[in-house]
């Protein structure tokens, strides 16, 4: 964590205030995207972690896993498997409802993309409450795949809790401000 590229990641990301709605400091990555050397650092980071851990696949979750998923897969060797929101895939899935803050909301995986036995990590751009997460988890377990940890570039500080949820190690490389 005394990583010097960290605090240049943290920068790069734009916190908005009362963003979609009151109360909410909303984590603004694509500010991250435009800034070559950040963007590229945090992909960095995860292919290092990665490479040689024998990951297979690389499932990112809907929509904002899908901006550092494909980068780190190619980077690793691994194949990238999108986590879909519902009705968006094709053939046949596996589907997993979660709650949200406010109703609930499901990812959907495609049967055939992962087989028993392999290897994977699950990414997204930012966890909050672990639930989205634990669905993507939960996808890939029943696909009799083994997850071997969940990713994220943002995280809250409670580290802990959202393990506990997830029911798998859990990375971040920063924290929101
Ligand atoms: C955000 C974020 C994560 C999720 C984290 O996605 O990109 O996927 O929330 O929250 P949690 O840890 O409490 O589950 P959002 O639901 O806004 O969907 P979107 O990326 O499709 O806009």
């Amino acid at each position: 964590k005394g990583d010097p590229r960290l605090q240049a990641i943290t920068k790069a990301i734009t916190v908005v205030p009362h963003f979609p709605k009151k109360g909410i400091m909303f984590q603004d990555i694509t500010t991250l995207l435009l800034d070559h050397k950040a963007f590229k650092d945090t992909i960095d980071i995860f292919v290092d972690r990665y490479r040689d851990m024998h990951i297979s696949v690389v499932a990112g979750i809907e929509a904002r896993g899908f901006l550092f998923g494909p980068s780190i897969a190619l980077g690793i060797g691994a194949k990238f498997v999108p986590l879909r929101k519902p009705r968006k895939l094709p053939g046949e899935v596996f589907s997993e409802k979660y709650s949200l803050e406010y109703g609930t909301d499901c990812l959907e995986l495609h049967v055939d993309a992962v087989q028993p036995g392999e290897r994977a990590i699950v990414i997204d751009d930012l966890v909050a409450t672990g639930g989205t997460l634990s669905a993507g988890v939960k996808l890939l377990e029943r696909a009799h795949a083994e997850v071997v940890e969940c990713a994220c570039v943002i995280g809250v500080p409670d580290v802990k809790g959202q393990c506990r949820l997830i029911g798998k190690p859990l990375y971040v490389l920063v924290e929101p401000r």
